[in-house]
């Protein structure tokens, strides 16, 4: 019988699997120290693309914080999220969850009051309700409920972290900004201590965002960026993975796997996976390693370029602009003069169209140290899956 496959494209990867992230976890670990110590809050905001490893990371952070420094971690997830009201009541929400099953749940309980509902058949799951008035309430004296929960759990906890991830709604709001910029100034003009870690995670344009609508939120928050993985943490990964599963990686495939996951989380899941469900006889050797790569980037084509770029890729002429770029699987690199001379003049009238709307999307980029009009694909996935785009232009993906 086959194993599962370890890879966990698209959701935060299990503990067992996380790989590499030391700096970014040592600089929580230690703010969560602080915090503890000093009784005080501390601000973090972890920026990165999409998909880079940030709720991941925090995640992570969260787990091995709680074993170190015995505080009680809320990650809280604000997708679609559009008022503060809303935010709250998730932040109580995930609390409960998150205590149901721990022997400080009395405490839990009793901090929330009667506005726990037993909902499901079987009353299974626990639900928070609190009426609009109440939850707005708890927004404007946001220190004050944190502390009352703290001291409810002092036996049990020494600090909070709450992780607010996912800001995309939040963070254009003045009202969020603002409230933020006040929550911090009375916690710290205020005498009584509140040890809190809050996290804000999201890509760097919510944190522009965030700033635009509040300037002194800039120097509040200390930056974690989270940025692509090295060759050694990727091969760590793999190695991880396969091992836990009794695959063999050969040295040629592992190249392979490096290469084409170009230090993107989710190209190596997508990879991995894709590469797990290609081989038969538990060793991994070039050919598997290949085909799994193929498979990988029609996957990855198919789930993350927007379709609707990738409608607009599949016009006529960017179709052939395209198939001029990517004459070569293997080669991610290309100069906008040599694709100049290989098009019509027809095609060459989209063709700084098509290069913005590459660029904006995180397909291509300027390579560190060049000059303007030299590109790269970002991964050498991406060139691959428009090779096979162009290789079959009837296909669907
Ligand atoms: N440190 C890591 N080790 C292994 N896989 C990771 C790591 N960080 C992220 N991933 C994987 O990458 C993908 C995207 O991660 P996620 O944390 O959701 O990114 P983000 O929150 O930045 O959008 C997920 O499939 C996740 O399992
Ligand atoms: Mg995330």
């Amino acid at each position: 019988m086959k194993e599962y496959s370890p890879f966990t494209p698209g959701v935060p990867v299990p503990i067992e699997f996380f790989t590499g992230r030391t700096p970014e976890l040592t600089r929580i670990f230690d703010t969560v120290g602080k915090s503890v110590a000093s009784q005080s809050l501390e601000r973090i905001f972890v920026i990165g693309e999409r998909g880079i490893g940030k709720s991941s990371l925090c995640r992570m952070a969260l787990a091995v914080s709680e074993e170190r420094h015995d505080v009680l971690g809320l990650h809280v997830y604000l997708g679609g999220v559009s008022s503060l009201e809303e935010m709250v009541r998730r932040i109580f929400e995930r609390l409960l969850q998150k205590s149901r099953d721990k022997k400080w749940f009395e405490a839990v309980k009793s901090f929330l009051g009667n506005h726990i509902r037993q909902v499901g058949i079987f009353g299974f799951s626990l639900e928070f309700t609190a009426s609009s008035n109440e939850l707005k309430q708890s927004v404007s004296d946001f220190p004050y409920v944190l502390r009352n929960l703290l001291k409810n759990l002092e036996d049990e906890k020494k600090g909070l972290i709450i992780v607010l991830d996912d800001l995309n709604g939040l963070a254009g709001f003045p009202a969020f900004a603002n409230w933020l910029k006040s929550f911090v100034d009375e916690v710290a003009t205020s005498q009584e201590p509140l040890p809190l870690l809050l996290i804000l995670s999201g890509l760097p344009e919510r944190r522009r965002q965030l700033i635009n609508n509040q300037p002194s939120l800039d120097r509040v928050f200390d930056l974690v960026h989270v940025k692509r993985f090295k060759e050694p943490e990727v091969k760590e990964f793999f190695e991880k993975a396969f091992s836990k599963v009794g695959v063999e990686v050969k040295k040629g495939a592992m190249e392979l796997l490096c290469r084409f996951s170009g230090g993107h989380p989710v190209f190596m899941h997508e990879i991995g996976d894709a590469v797990f469900k290609t081989d038969e006889d538990n060793t991994i050797d070039k050919n598997d390693a290949l085909q799994g790569v193929v498979r990988a980037a029609e996957a990855i084509g198919a789930k993350y370029i927007e379709p609707k770029v990738l409608a607009t890729i599949r016009s006529e002429k960017y179709m052939r602009i395209l198939s001029k770029i990517v004459k070569d699987p293997f080669e991610h690199r290309f100069s906008k003069k040599d694709i100049s001379k290989r098009i019509s003049g027809d095609e060459s009238r989209v063709l700084n169209n098509f290069l913005q709307k590459m660029k904006n999307l995180g397909v291509i980029a300027q390579p560190l140290g060049t000059q303007r009009g030299e590109y790269e694909f970002t991964s050498e996935l991406y060139a691959l899956f428009f090779w096979l785009q162009a290789a079959s232009p009837g296909r669907k993906s």
